[in-house]
């Protein structure tokens, strides 16, 4: 079921992403997109706590994978927009999604053909109010429905 709900704040956007990420579990794919400073790589700050890993995270734009190893479970946090004009295939990602590790996709349209059956899609949106966005969960296979049921609302 999709949901979709209205992160009045920053911290709100943080706050939701702790909750999931207390949550997630080995092997766990999601994939955000939404125009640039939409708040995925937010979103992924908070997921990184909720997984208690102590390292800043910064966006991977320029790395395109960064990797955590220190939180309850390893953080494989991609950024694929500069892969707009291909080379998907060649970064291995099937490799970080058969892993034991959580993986985290911002602009996860260019890796689609790529992608397991079971992911959380979240689409970020930008609101009139700068301050906020609309989040909205699209949840693929049972564990995401019941992840999004429980905890975003
Ligand atoms: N409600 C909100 N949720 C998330 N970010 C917000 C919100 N309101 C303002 N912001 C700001 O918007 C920016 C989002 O940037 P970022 O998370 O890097 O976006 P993206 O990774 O989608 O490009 C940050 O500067 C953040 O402080
Ligand atoms: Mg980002």
């Amino acid at each position: 079921m999709v949901k979709k709900v209205l992160m009045n704040s920053r911290e709100e956007t943080i706050n939701l992403g702790t909750k999931i990420g207390r949550k997630l579990q080995a092997g766990d794919v999601l994939v955000l997109d939404g125009d640039l400073g939409a708040g995925k790589t937010t979103f992924t700050k908070g997921l990184a706590l909720g997984l208690k890993i102590p390292d800043l995270i910064k966006s991977p734009t320029f790395t395109i994978i960064r990797e955590y190893h220190d939180g309850r479970l390893p953080l494989y946090h991609m950024d694929a927009y500069r892969l707009e004009n291909g080379g998907a295939e060649d970064l291995g990602l099937e490799e970080y999604f058969d892993s034991d590790g959580v993986s985290v996709v911002e602009w996860a349209q260019f890796v689609e053909d790529e992608l397991p059956a079971e992911f959380l899609a979240i689409h970020f949106r930008r609101t009139d109010d700068e301050n906020k966005r609309v989040l909205i969960f699209e949840p693929h296979g049972h564990h995401f429905e019941q992840l999004v049921k429980e905890q975003v609302n």
